[in-house]
């Protein structure tokens, strides 16, 4: 038996089902309609901006808030009345709220001394989750005596040791700096690999999302927008919101037009995104591409002409700010060859199959 599977026990996991699901505050809806399935096992990542209900999903499927109407399944098990603590769950906050006079041993075994478990059970899993966490060597530090990224990793000791069929985590990594970040992101997706429980994550951080998630959920304002891989997300977004949401930098949308047959960004003819019905002639569009899907054109391929405003050298890439026409600004990825000074004019274009069409309502059309 390994180290992990001495923490998990036999390994316990359980996929989590959310039906109906709405959540008003007094006279305030914050949640509507809110179906979602999530497989035993599979890493979940909340999306989406400020106040738009990532926490407030979180807290109902942990038990610490209640619904106003629909279910929440754990395991297959009706939870929707169950205490947090019978729901077999364990979250990880934002504020780590350590024990400070107690050392880090302490503060993770201390859910389960408290539940009455015998010192040796406690011991034995607080040292697993120790070495699955690469905490051995600090168990007898207090918090103070921690880095910020050693005392979430002892915050999520205290999960770890609960051994729950399901963790969630609400923004676990927004207080420590960039370099730990990275850090932690990688330490939590390696966890998730060894330990193989679901997990649901909140985030605001893109590429947490995008690295950490089998599956990531949009939500805007109280509703999902698109569930999917990261990579559906960012290739196949349903509507304006995730694909403006997705990615960074973001996607550019310019404004076109049906003219003459072709679909025209500022009088230019684009690459025809073939379209399952041909918009009429006169509808208008807005067009999403990718930076790094704009390209330098051919000479006589049809363009368009950008005009550089400022470049971003990144080392590895370039990202070049520019003008497509009078107020329509783009971004594109080019190579260190381009000249990025501001004012030099380009003629610029993308593939066919890389050119995503918005009707004016925001949903795209195939
Ligand atoms: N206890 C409460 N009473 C009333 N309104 C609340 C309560 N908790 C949250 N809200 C409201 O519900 C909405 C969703 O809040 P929630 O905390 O879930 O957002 P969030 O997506 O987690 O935002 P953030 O990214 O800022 O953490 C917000 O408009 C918030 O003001
Ligand atoms: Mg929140």
């Amino acid at each position: 038996m390994t180290r992990i599977d001495h923490v998990a026990g036999e390994r316990k996991t359980s996929g989590v089902s959310l039906q109906g699901v709405n959540k008003w505050f007094g006279a305030v809806q914050v949640l509507g309609d809110i179906d979602l399935d999530i497989q035993s096992g599979e890493f979940v990542v909340f999306v989406g901006p400020s106040g738009c209900g990532k926490s407030t999903l979180l807290r109902l499927i942990a038990g610490l808030e209640e619904v106003t109407e629909g279910e929440i399944r754990i395991g297959g098990r009706d939870v929707t009345d169950a205490d947090p603590s019978d729901r077999g769950i364990a979250m990880v906050f934002q504020t780590y709220a350590l024990y400070p006079h107690m050392s880090v041993a302490q503060n993770m075994g201390f859910g389960l001394k408290v539940a009455g478990r015998s010192k040796q059970e406690v011991t034995g899993k607080v040292a697993a989750a120790a070495d699955v966490l690469r905490l051995t060597d600090y168990l007898d530090r207090r918090p103070g005596q921690l880095s910020g990224g050693q005392r979430q990793r002892v915050a999520i000791g205290r999960a770890i040791v609960r051994d729950p069929d399901v963790f969630l985590f609400d923004e676990p990594l927004s207080n420590l700096d960039a370099e730990l970040r990275v850090e932690m992101r990688i330490e939590i997706s390696r966890l998730h690999q060894s330990l193989g429980n679901t997990m649901i994550y909140v985030t605001h951080d893109q590429t947490e999302a995008m690295t950490l998630a089998d599956k990531i959920v949009v939500l805007r304002s109280g509703r999902i927008e698109q569930v999917g891989s990261p990579a559906e997300l960012y290739d196949d977004p349903d509507n304006l919101f995730v694909a403006g949401f997705i990615g960074s930098p973001k996607m550019n949308f310019l404004p076109a037009e049906v003219r003459g047959g072709a679909i025209r960004v500022a009088g230019h003819p684009v690459p025809d995104p073939g379209l399952r019905s041909r918009p009429a002639e006169g509808t208008k569009l807005l067009l999403g591409i990718r930076p790094e899907h704009l390209r330098l054109a051919k000479p006589g391929e049809p363009a368009l002409t950008v005009t550089a405003q400022f470049a971003e050298f990144l080392g590895g890439t370039t990202y070049l700010y520019g003008a497509v026409a009078e107020g329509v600004d783009c971004v594109m990825e080019v190579d260190r060859s381009v000249d990025t000074r501001q004012g030099a004019v380009l003629n610029v274009t993308a593939m066919a199959d890389d050119i995503r069409c918005f009707g004016e309502n925001g949903l795209r059309l195939r």
